[in-house]
């Protein structure tokens, strides 16, 4: 293992959490032309969450995109889509992202409750601010300035939470304003959560402040150990400016792609076919497109804003995590973001199905082996944390 210095903000003695990409848009995970044995349609998506709870993993997130966008042609509803997935699954959690701007939230509030219910408190949100302009624009609804984007989405989290933990909930806000309102029933009470939980996707300044401020988890786009240092830093800073009202900081989720293979050079060549095969236009576009996002703010600072080209080609930024080699190495370097305060890892693959089952097989038991390792070398036991079923007797 290498050195990387242990962050006082990561937790040693728990285990890391595990999540993957639900495949809901068409054309996979990368603008490419190469060969992806995923499917976005249903029957494909029940089988690989059955195969990730019995792998190992906690967490499945659906993704929102209305309008057909490089190289994702189709797409299948975010919240309407997981809580299919909830019932065809035991133990999984599903996220459902969810645009401000797009949900009055008491709706999406009302929502989530009832899918809550349906699937025994298995119900979760990832708040995305946009970047699509067209998917408001096309609508008819206001496309905001950047930084008032999450002035909205801000008050969008106050009033979720609001309404999940409050009888008689009251807000007034610039975008939205609740008035003495109960939503009954409440979530469903489970140990470890105050409510549904809330994710939050975003890289820039004012998202990072917001995540700080608000949410239970501060969900990332593909980052370098160093630059999600820096992220982490920020939220934190917000969450401890006394203006925090979740109930504990948030936890770090980051997306990584991986590339898993047998010898480290399988998995870079298979890296350059993807790049090799990139759709160009599809690529270029969106490269064009996410200018709304990071590279809009003032301090053009957040994602996208210093991507590349090849980084682009998987869209969430997924290579620069670097989870690409033997399920040594990728074991090794998971444990490498551990150190500086990662708590969950959100993956994406080429072949969903056979590449979820692999990860649970050869690489968590790694990533088990060396967080223990870890934990003692810092006088700390390891706890229990979630095995690939198989592991289980
Ligand atoms: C993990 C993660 C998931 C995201 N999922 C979506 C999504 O499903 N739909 C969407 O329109 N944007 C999604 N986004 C992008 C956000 O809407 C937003 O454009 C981006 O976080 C802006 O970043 P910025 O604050 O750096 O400008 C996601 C972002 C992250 C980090």
């Amino acid at each position: 293992m290498t050195d990387t210095p242990v962050s006082p903000a990561a937790g040693l003695a728990t285990p890391l959490t595990f999540a993957y990409w639900v495949p809901n848009v068409s054309g996979g995970l990368v603008i490419s032309e190469i060969e992806q044995r995923t499917s976005w349609d249903f029957d494909y998506n029940r089988t690989l969450a059955r195969i990730a709870e019995d792998a190992g993993f906690e967490y499945a997130l659906t993704q929102t995109r209305y309008a057909a966008s490089y190289g994702a042609a189709s797409q299948h509803e975010a919240t309407s889509f997981s809580l299919a997935l909830l019932g065809a699954t035991e133990r999984l959690k599903v996220i459902a992202a969810v645009h401000p701007g797009m949900w009055h939230p008491g709706v999406l509030a009302k929502y989530i409750i009832t899918a809550d219910h349906l699937s025994g408190g298995r119900a979760a949100v990832n708040i995305v601010s946009g970047w699509l302009t067209q998917e408001f624009t096309g609508f008819g609804l206001p496309w905001l300035e950047h930084d008032e984007r999450y002035v909205r989405t801000e008050e969008f989290i106050d009033a979720l939470r609001g309404l999940w933990t409050q009888a008689g909930y009251s807000q007034e806000g610039e975008y939205y304003s609740i008035e003495d309102f109960t939503l009954s029933p409440q979530p469903v009470e489970v140990p470890g959560r105050a409510h549904p939980e809330i994710f939050f996707g975003g890289n820039s300044t004012a998202a990072q402040a917001v995540a700080g401020r608000t949410a239970d988890w501060y969900f990332s786009n593909g980052r370098t150990l160093e630059d999600f240092s820096d992220n982490i830093a920020g939220v934190l800073a917000a969450a401890e400016s006394g203006q925090r009202r979740a109930a504990a900081a948030p936890r770090f989720g980051l997306n990584g792609f991986v590339i898993a293979r047998d010898t480290h050079a399988e998995a870079v060549e298979t890296l350059r076919e993807i790049v090799g095969k990139a759709h160009r236009p599809a690529v270029d576009g969106f490269a064009s497109a996410v200018r709304e996002a990071g590279a809009a703010t003032a301090d053009g600072k957040g994602m996208w804003a210093d991507s590349s080209f090849e980084d682009l080609v998987q869209y969430n930024d997924g290579f620069k995590t670097g989870l690409i080699g033997t399920p040594d190495e990728i074991a090794e370097r998971i444990v490498e973001y551990k150190k500086i305060g990662v708590n969950l890892f959100l993956t994406g693959y080429l072949h969903f199905q056979e590449e979820v089952e692999h990860f649970g097989r050869e690489i968590i038991p790694r990533v088990r082996a060396l967080e223990a390792d870890l934990a003692r070398a810092h006088g700390v036991e390891l706890q229990a944390g979630l095995q690939p079923a198989a592991a289980i007797v």
